[in-house]
């Protein structure tokens, strides 16, 4: 495997998609072949996994079989885009892998970090980002952010987890936080409250260094 796998994570609102999408045309502006794709979905099946997933009229989705909704969009997008993308030694930009699911079914939804834990060497083969981001911010700023966003689109009550209760989302929160703290090498906390311009200057600093040190065919 020869490219960079970088992962990004946050709570809703926390401003990801912005930042990855600046980010990429940094690196294809310096000449650094990058491909962007985001999880649930990257793919034609995963999109139609991630139509179940967000769907808010999905109210009784099961946590258990959520979980294993999660695990299957990831498995079709490794086998579809990230390993290729990978093995031809490009640059993977992830909005959301792995650490979500521990964040949002393990901390978030309360089922077993464990089981989780054991599906994921299962779906990834140990597969791990070589950098994440984590854009943290308060759970209060983010979700009011991202529904804000979505009146603005015409998008009201159109995502199942921006419905959540407050509490679900410090859950989440708290949860990046920890992972973060048991994996300070590889997440990366970048504090998500401040602008735009200085988030990016951040996230282009961490990704820059992970790159200096990494084997990619750049
Ligand atoms: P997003 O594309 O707006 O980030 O929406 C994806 C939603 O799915 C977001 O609320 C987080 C959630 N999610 C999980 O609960 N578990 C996962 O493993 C992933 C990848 C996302």
């Amino acid at each position: 495997m020869l490219g960079a796998f970088i992962t990004f994570e946050g709570i809703e609102g926390s401003g990801k998609s912005t930042q990855i999408s600046r980010l990429l045309h940094y690196l294809m502006n310096s000449g650094r072949p990058a491909t962007l794709t985001r999880e649930p979905g990257g793919t034609p099946i995963g999109d139609q996994v991630r139509k179940i997933l967000l769907d808010p009229a999905n109210r009784l989705l099961d946590p258990t079989a959520e979980l294993l909704l999660y695990a299957a969009s990831r498995a079709q997008h490794l086998r579809e885009i990230i390993r290729p993308a990978l093995d031809a030694g490009r640059i993977v930009l992830c909005d959301r892998f792995s650490d979500a699911t521990l964040a949002y079914q393990g901390y978030g939804r309360e089922l077993s970090i464990t089981t989780i834990q054991e599906l994921d060497r299962i779906v990834t083969a140990g597969l791990r980002p070589r950098l994440t981001i984590l854009l943290d911010i308060d759970a209060a700023t983010g979700v009011a952010r991202a529904r804000g966003r979505n009146m603005s689109e015409g998008l009201h009550g159109e995502a199942r987890f921006e419905n959540e209760e407050l509490a679900f989302h410090n859950r989440v929160r708290n949860g990046y936080l920890d992972l973060a703290k048991q994996e300070s090498g590889r997440i990366r906390i970048v504090d998500a409250a401040r602008t735009p311009e200085e988030v990016q200057e951040d996230v282009r600093k961490l990704v820059d260094e992970v790159l200096l040190k990494t084997d990619c065919k750049l």
